[in-house]
């Protein structure tokens, strides 16, 4: 009975994913580009028990059944089935953020989960591998595999939808200043929110100009020009909010809080500060800016109202077994 620990981090979105061309297998209908986030972080255990009569999940310290535990146990049947391995596993995970509130738990959770159970099973997956198991759990969690900021590869099924790294962690000194508006669990999850995606009258052509986006955001990048990084960050949030807000039901994720920080985040600009928002499928901002001004940033966010606190991230590295 071999118990392995792996740790991983979250990512935030510069071009976002949203909507499937595979529901099943989280085989997008777009590519996205990301950036994980140091300092925030999913450890997960997975021990495979003969003597569990069934999977089980512990999540921050509670024990979780229902479909927490169903996508949990798909993903452990998929390295079963990779392995033959015949025993049900004992799962403990924990997050040292709050979860489903537009930070992407379900990203470092099934990153995490990849990791721990193929290694727990005798598997060593090379880091594709890794990442097409990952995003089997959740769509994004394929881009918190490798380190730095990342691409996430559209593809036309499991074999060749997975993400690569295009510069690692110190390429680029960004930080994330995410301003958290809300604790609550969000109202519609994203699994939901894919499959209304289509829905909407501007997801064709939020498709369609979909390269466009990458093309831009990864040479924004690799070139470190952040103003123009600024600019596609918020034109593909923006997109994306626009397809959640007139898809059939109608998604909104903002609070009034969000307008005001997307607002500030602007003007702020407007001033000669490097700093752009991003938002994913909650109410909390993304704060991206140079680390040269995060703290001045991190001081502006907690000045706004509704600002409940602000968390601040790096470029993370990839995900990683932890040995005690
Ligand atoms: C808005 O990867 O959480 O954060 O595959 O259903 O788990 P599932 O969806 P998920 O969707 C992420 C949506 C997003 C944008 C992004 O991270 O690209």
């Amino acid at each position: 009975m071999t118990t392995v620990t792996a740790q991983s981090h979250p990512n935030i979105a510069f071009i976002k994913y949203w909507g499937d061309r595979d529901a099943s297998l989280h085989i997008p209908s777009n590519g996205s580009i990301s950036m994980n986030l140091e300092g925030l972080s999913t450890h997960t255990q997975v021990t495979f028990d003969p003597g569990l009569p069934e999977d089980r999940l512990a999540l921050n310290r509670h024990i979780s059944k229902g479909p927490a535990l169903q996508r949990v146990s798909a993903m452990l049947d998929r390295v079963r089935q990779m392995t033959g391995l015949n025993l049900f596993a004992q799962v403990t995970s924990s997050n040292n953020f709050p979860t489903g509130t537009g930070i992407a738990s379900s990203a470092s959770a099934f990153a995490a989960l990849a990791l721990a159970a193929s290694s727990a099973a005798g598997l060593t997956l090379d880091e594709c591998d890794l990442s097409r198991l990952a995003r089997t759990g959740s769509g994004s969690a394929c881009r918190s595999v490798p380190g730095g900021f990342v691409e996430w590869q559209t593809g036309s099924d499991d074999e060749d939808s997975y993400a690569f790294s295009i510069a690692p962690p110190d390429y680029w000194d960004l930080v994330d200043c995410v301003a958290i508006l809300s604790k609550k669990h969000k109202p519609v999850g994203s699994k939901e929110g894919h499959q209304s995606a289509g829905s909407s009258p501007l997801q064709e052509a939020r498709l369609a100009d979909a390269p466009r986006r990458l093309d831009i955001c990864r040479r924004t990048i690799l070139e470190r020009d952040f103003d123009a990084l600024a600019e596609i960050v918020e034109q593909d949030c923006n997109m994306m909010h626009a397809v959640m807000m007139t898809s059939l039901p109608g998604l909104f994720y903002w609070e009034p809080a969000t307008l005001a920080v997307m607002q500030a985040v602007l003007e702020w600009r407007k001033a000669g500060l490097p700093v752009c928002y991003t938002i994913d499928a909650g109410s909390n901002v993304h704060v991206l800016c140079l680390a040269s001004v995060a703290d001045r940033v991190d001081q502006n966010l907690r000045e706004i109202e509704g600002v409940q606190e602000v968390l601040i991230a790096r470029p993370g590295g990839p995900a990683r077994l932890e040995y005690s």
